[in-house]
């Protein structure tokens, strides 16, 4: 199955994102044809300055190739290098009602927060539907809150369908299943908006610092304390094995350990746990002609189908095949 997924270039990841999406996303690639895009398109709806955005695309790159996305299995690009998909978003712009893209409720969303939309943002929707068609994606993992994206990328596929003959064959979404909500040093969901993260590629003393932050209750070292309540324990989760995990349940219970014994410990499977993606990724900050190389030949397997796409849409709608031009 060919799996497609678009990567906002949109800042520093946390171990949030990487327990609650990355993690099963980059997953797929191991038993699918996966298709993996940074969407720098997307990102310019939100006016970023032209350094910012050269350096979270980079960024978001090394951290994608460090975190396990492997090249040589899946193919992985800057959108903006097969922009065929910029091309087949106004096909399918045409086909589409201003209605549908009006019930977008991440674009009402923006809206009602107070910001004043561009037109690319209001044309978001296509532009992923573009992503996904262009290539003929079969599925397409998204966190809940893209669903919606989805259901207007199978609706634009048909409607392109109905009128101009079989193309695109309708995508399915997989959600991405999060573990559990992942809290951040304040016990909220740990979120960028929040600022309560702890960012995988920090130095590690600064994640040190985080961990010994977050907030716990004031039960005393003596007494039992409930593991279901506590933010660290939460994070254990995450890290220790199921023998460990199991050990820490039954120290919290008795009671006699301290919060700061588990944070210790916590810290320390952080840094065990991500230790070769840092390694991985300060080669890849030394390399970077490697990082655009791996790029650029992503972007040509991914132009190759692209092409073909848009010379058969093209074709279907009575334009002239580009062809060899
Ligand atoms: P943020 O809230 O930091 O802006 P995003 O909204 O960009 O994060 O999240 C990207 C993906 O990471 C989403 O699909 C979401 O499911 C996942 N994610 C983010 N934060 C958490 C969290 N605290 N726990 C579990 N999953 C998370
Ligand atoms: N809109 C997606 C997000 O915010 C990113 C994205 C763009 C995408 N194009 C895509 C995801 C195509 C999946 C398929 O996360």
């Amino acid at each position: 199955m060919r799996v497609l997924s678009g990567i906002q270039p949109s800042g520093k990841l946390h171990i949030g994102n990487y327990f609650g999406a990355m993690r099963q996303n980059l997953k797929l690639q191991d038993e699918n044809e996966g298709f993996y895009f940074i969407a720098d398109y997307h990102a310019l709806t939100s006016n970023p300055t032209s350094d910012d955005i050269r350096q979270r695309i980079l960024d978001v790159a090394m951290d994608y190739l460090a975190l396990g996305l492997d090249p040589k299995k899946s193919v992985f690009w800057r959108q903006s290098d097969v922009s065929e998909v910029a091309e087949l978003t106004w096909f399918l712009s045409c086909v589409t009602p201003l209605g549908l893209l009006q019930r977008c409720t991440t674009y009402k969303d923006k809206v009602a927060q107070g910001l004043s939309p561009n037109l690319g943002l209001f044309t978001y929707p296509a532009l992923m539907a573009a992503d996904i068609l262009l290539f003929k994606s079969d599925l397409v993992p998204v966190g809940a809150d893209q669903k919606q994206h989805l259901e207007m990328t199978r609706d634009m596929a048909q409607r392109f369908n109905n009128a101009y003959g079989e193309i695109f064959p309708l995508p399915k979404d997989y959600i991405l299943e999060s573990v559990a909500v992942v809290p951040g040093i304040d016990g909220r969901k740990m979120s960028k908006s929040y600022g309560n993260t702890i960012e995988i590629f920090e130095p590690e003393n600064s994640v040190k610092k985080k961990v010994m932050s977050v907030v716990t209750d004031s039960t005393p070292m003596e007494s039992p304390k409930d593991p279901d309540k506590c933010n660290v324990f939460a994070m254990l989760k995450l890290f220790a094995s199921p023998e460990e995990l199991a050990e820490w349940d039954q120290k919290y219970r008795q009671g006699g350990i301290g919060y700061g014994h588990a944070k210790k410990r916590l810290v320390e499977m952080i840094h065990d746990y991500f230790r070769p993606y840092r390694e991985k990724r300060k080669d890849l900050e030394n390399n970077l002609d490697e990082v655009e190389r791996i790029l650029q030949t992503g972007a040509q397997r991914a132009r190759a189908i692209g092409r073909q796409t848009i010379d058969e849409v093209r074709k279907a709608v009575g334009l002239c095949p580009m062809g060899n031009r």
